[in-house]
């Protein structure tokens, strides 16, 4: 099974060691985007794109539909966005994009059942080899879910969908868990 599980915020990589770029060179390295800054920069312009969506209204449903279609939009080589909110000890369908998705998912079952259990990010470079994983577009490659909390309870899990191999990693988690943050924090200001 090739999974891996992100608890914490990743530490920033330290920045590699390179030698000196030749004169001629040195402005175009120094204007051209790292490849390393592209995901940070997309996510922190989702983050201003979210709390513009989620300014002034209250309905929760209707932040959730919108947060969901931000990601499905924005996010390149992305099939499936959305949420399942934990109801009764199972994870129920929410606002989503992308093909009809299975409506209850137990808890332990599936990347998002494990990840609902385990409360954790999950990250799952190819779905075929994760033991149980549960297949709602046969399109899909990878995933990544993402626990929401209201403080310490469990709320539910954002899931992401993709057709390519490994398109998750832990820049993906950091910019999603931050997007989450700032969906429940607006949330619990209007009393989740
Ligand atoms: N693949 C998920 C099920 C939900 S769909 O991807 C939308 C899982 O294994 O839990």
């Amino acid at each position: 099974m090739s999974v891996s599980t992100v608890k914490k915020k990743p530490a920033k990589k330290k920045a590699k060691k390179v030698a000196p770029a030749k004169k001629t060179s040195k402005k175009l390295k120094a204007t051209a985007p790292s490849k390393n800054n592209v995901k940070p920069k997309l996510y922190a312009s989702l983050v201003v794109q979210l709390l513009s969506l989620l300014k002034g209204e209250h309905d929760f449903i209707a932040n959730a539909a919108n947060f969901s279609a931000l990601l499905f939009s924005s996010l390149p080589n992305v099939n499936w966005a959305g949420f399942y909110f934990l109801k009764d000890d199972e994870l129920v369908l929410g606002p989503f994009q992308g093909n009809p998705a299975c409506a209850r998912i137990p808890m332990g079952t599936g990347v998002c059942g494990v990840a609902a259990q385990r409360l954790e990010t999950i990250i799952v470079p190819n779905v075929h080899e994760f033991p149980g994983h549960i297949a709602c577009d046969v399109a899909s490659n990878s995933e990544i879910v993402v626990p929401l909390f209201d403080g310490e309870r469990l709320l539910g899990v954002l899931d992401l969908d993709s057709p390519t191999i490994g398109r998750f990693d832990d820049q993906d988690a950091e910019g999603l868990n931050e997007l989450v943050t700032v969906f429940v924090a607006h949330e619990e200001r209007l009393g989740l």
